[in-house]
């Protein structure tokens, strides 16, 4: 009887899905040759929910290691609306048991961030066969020192505040940078310090303006007449960090801002008189060919991946720990995430450098 193993990738899409699934696959054929199948199941848990899949042909797998996005299509489907029956009247946790027994699946392989891991453990506790694999460009799955995508988009990130210096430079301003990450400030961090930004601002640690801008007029006053400042999309100052989540959209809401990023910026050519200008890279942070760290990862998440499949070892997610790849149980790490905690040694790295953290 052949293994009948079925792929999908969920969630936000970023450089290193190919490269995993390429990993998985060829790993699979590689032990199994012709008694496995790979069923690709298409955007993500919808694509469960819907019955939307196809059997591969290994060709699809080759050519894939450099090419962004993900060749299965993606999609966000909340792990909160999981269990609701929505409009549509579907049972959206029995339709996706029904269409894996359908699919006549061995096993899922879920490639995703924590949304997508959460709803692998609620699969897993329904009884189906699981393994996860942790994509994201935050960073932010518990259990794993790193997760694939995470250092390309240091590399973009990096970029864009290298090419912002020499204009900043030219022009004497002060250049705020927004970085993707909501909750985890990872990717602000390491782009932060990778680019030499000098104010590196992250949900973790809320910041107040007086702090940042204390930062630019030093630096002013030190004959530096231009500023970087990397800020996390996530990033809230200490007057919000007291408010509850809602108290807070709310008062965002009613000021039409997105983020705090425009805000700190008129604050800081208000309080400074340095002239500011803002820039978001955004999705361009999750676009294009991976790295080759990414790559190697990738190679490595799949092909571990594939060897728990040939084990029948399920209900875990790879992981990377020391420097090791390994695996974790589904239901140690769903619902939780690894934001950068309090005195972590890039924190004082930065420090070190004079950063200022806000
Ligand atoms: O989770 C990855 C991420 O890029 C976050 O950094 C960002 O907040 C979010 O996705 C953006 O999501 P979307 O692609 O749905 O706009």
């Amino acid at each position: 009887m052949k293994r009948r193993v079925g792929i999908l990738t969920s969630g936000g899409d970023c450089p290193g899905l190919n490269a995993t699934l390429r990993g998985v696959a060829k790993a699979l054929y590689e032990r199994m040759d012709d008694d496995v199948e790979i069923i690709g199941i298409l955007n993500g848990y919808q694509g469960l929910i819907d019955g939307d899949w196809r059997v591969m042909e290994p060709r699809e797998f080759s050519g894939i290691l450099t090419v962004g996005g993900t060749i299965l299509g993606t999609k966000r489907t909340p792990f909160k609306l999981m269990r609701v029956v929505g409009d549509d009247k579907v049972d959206k946790v029995a339709a996706m048991k029904k269409n894996y027994k359908e699919m006549k699946l061995d096993c899922l392989l879920c490639l995703g961030g924590n949304g997508t891991h959460k709803t692998a453990n609620l699969l897993a506790q329904e009884g189906l066969n699981i393994i996860g694999l942790p994509k994201t460009i935050d960073n932010d799955i518990y259990g794993t020192d790193v997760t694939f995508g995470f250092h390309t988009a240091v590399d973009i990130a990096t970029e864009v505040i290298d090419r912002i210096h020499t204009t900043a430079g030219s022009h004497s301003r002060c250049m705020v940078v927004e970085i993707m990450g909501n909750k985890a400030g990872w990717l602000t961090l390491y782009s932060g310090i990778a680019g030499g930004a000098d104010i590196i601002l992250i949900p973790e640690l809320p910041y107040t303006i007086e702090n940042v801008c204390a930062a630019v007029e030093k630096r002013a006053k030190e004959g530096k007449a231009f500023s970087i400042i990397a800020v996390a999309e996530g990033v809230y100052d200490a007057e919000e960090a007291r408010m509850k989540k809602k108290e807070r959209a709310a008062k965002r809401a009613a000021a039409g801002e997105r983020t705090a990023t425009d805000r700190i910026a008129r604050q800081i050519e208000e309080m400074t008189g340095c002239e500011t200008r803002v820039c978001v890279p955004g999705h361009m942070q999750r676009g294009g060919s991976p790295s080759a760290y990414d790559r190697v990862l990738a190679t490595r998440f799949g092909t571990y991946a594939a060897k728990l499949v040939a084990h029948e070892h399920y209900g875990v997610t790879v992981a990377m720990v020391n420097g090791h790849v390994t695996e974790n149980p589904l239901e140690e790490i769903a619902g939780k995430s690894r934001l950068v905690p309090d005195g972590h040694g890039m924190l004082e790295v930065a420090r070190s450098m004079g950063v200022c953290l806000g």
